[in-house]
């Protein structure tokens, strides 16, 4: 097996031995050859002159930045990459590029431009909304509500406030992990400052009723303001502000083909918030630090593109899942199928007993199949997924759970391979098993 490493080394001794010797064109253009080479290597792991068949069925964890993003973000980061807080032609280049992203994406979301703040990503926009709301608004109050299948950065958030003398509610799910209502309507209080649910769960696909839940609270505590993480919806399902009756919503560009380390939060005009970092006027003082104008560029070009496409995506996502399902479930017996019916349609949670996930996860690597064990920020991780406890799933269950999820790069053919390669590798660890 040649790989890259190996590769930059003969081109390390290549260079150190001959270059000097050599005239500068012919330099130039073995230079250009080698750089092409690699960057073929760097498309998928070389075995004896093929490259193999890579399936990446992990679009929850991120997705492939498509090329017209990536040439967005190019003419960003070579040609347009002033400061948007200078005041020369350069700078008012980059803010008009920032306000054209900010405008677009905040009427994605049902608002106006002003009402959107550009973070590092979902992460850092789930934790502005919810220790933002708290901080500022903590002589009201000192209750906030969750649920127990959120994200880790709300969940983390949230314990963080704690330490800081909140109280917070986590709202109990039912088996396919959908928050309850009247749990909900039983925890709201006078001093409830914030409600903060997903709108579709990035372990199952599980779709949270949001628009039942924004009326309740308007309804029971209209003081309460209400956020929803969006990043698993964004661009796959309709996301509104005035459906959801939502005061605060978060997306992130990498789900959707965009680059990682790029996210927004929307806020409605006027929902009070303390800033999470301070050092600059940015982003109304609410996100100071100098702008990711490339990762703005190719967030506003991946919605675009996401957004145009919205429908025929959904459709074409919830085709593949049917696909798989139907196949899967024909080709390996006793599964459980975790995500529900009606869930979003790029995400399938299953259990296969007997076998565990991450040897499994290994296995299929092995043949270029990339899928997960849960969510990618728990996959380093040995505890049971919290979202799957919390659907009354045991721990031996979730052990050996996998997480599928989709996007349009996929093709039926690919799972049709995937499903032939799963059920080796499962009535092999099945057979394992059974023997010990
Ligand atoms: C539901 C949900 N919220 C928030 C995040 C965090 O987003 P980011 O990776 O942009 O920080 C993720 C990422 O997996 C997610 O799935």
């Amino acid at each position: 097996m040649l790989n890259r490493s190996v590769l930059l080394g003969i081109g390390e001794s290549f260079s150190l031995q001959w270059v000097d010797t050599i005239p500068f064109f012919c330099r130039y253009f073995a230079g250009t050859f080698f750089v092409v080479y690699l960057k073929e290597i760097d498309a998928g792991t070389i075995t004896r002159g093929e490259i193999m068949r890579q399936i990446y069925l992990d679009n929850s964890a991120t997705t492939a930045v498509l090329p017209e993003v990536a040439a967005e973000m190019q003419k960003v980061l070579l040609a347009a990459y002033g400061n948007p807080s200078s005041l020369h032609t350069m700078g008012v280049e980059a803010e008009r590029i920032k306000n054209a992203a900010r405008r677009f994406l905040a009427e994605a979301c049902g608002g106006r431009s002003e009402e959107l703040i550009f973070t590092s990503g979902g992460t850092e926009a789930n934790n502005l909304a919810v220790k933002g709301v708290a901080r500022r608004l903590k002589r009201r109050g000192r209750h906030l509500i969750t649920t127990r299948v959120e994200h880790p950065s709300v969940l983390y958030a949230c314990r963080a406030l704690e330490e800081e003398g909140f109280t917070v509610t986590y709202l109990p799910v039912d088996g396919a992990g959908c928050v309850l209502l009247d749990a909900l309507e039983a925890a709201l209080r006078e001093d409830t400052l914030l409600v903060s649910v997903m709108h579709v769960n990035n372990e199952t696909g599980t779709v949270m009723p949001v628009a039942e839940i924004g009326q309740l609270i308007k309804e029971k505590a209209p003081e309460t303001l209400f956020h929803v993480d969006a990043v698993q919806s964004f661009g796959k399902l309709p996301v509104s502000a005035a459906a959801w009756q939502a005061d605060l919503i978060t997306i992130s560009a990498h789900k959707i083909h965009g680059p990682k380390g790029c996210g927004a939060l929307w806020r409605r005009a006027g929902v009070p918030l303390a800033p999470l970092f301070h050092g600059g006027d940015q982003e109304a003082g609410l996100r100071p630090g100098t702008e990711n104008m490339a990762g703005i560029a190719g967030f506003a070009a991946a919605a675009r593109l996401a957004l145009a496409g919205r429908e025929k995506t959904a459709t074409g996502l919830a085709r593949l899942k049917e696909f798989f399902l139907r196949a899967v479930s024909e080709a390996i017996p006793d599964i459980m199928v975790n995500s529900p019916a009606k869930g979003a349609p790029h995400i399938v949670s299953i259990t296969f007993p007997g076998v565990k996930g991450e040897v499994l996860v290994h296995e299929l690597a092995r043949s270029g199949i990339y899928v997960s064990t849960g969510s990618a920020c728990h996959s380093h991780r040995a505890d049971p997924s919290h979202v799957l406890l919390a659907m009354g799933r045991t721990p031996k269950e979730i052990e050996a759970t996998l997480r599928f999820s989709f996007s349009l790069l996929n093709t039926e053919a690919e799972l049709e391979y995937t499903v032939e390669k799963l059920q080796q590798a499962v009535a092999h660890l099945r057979r394992l098993t059974r023997r010990k």
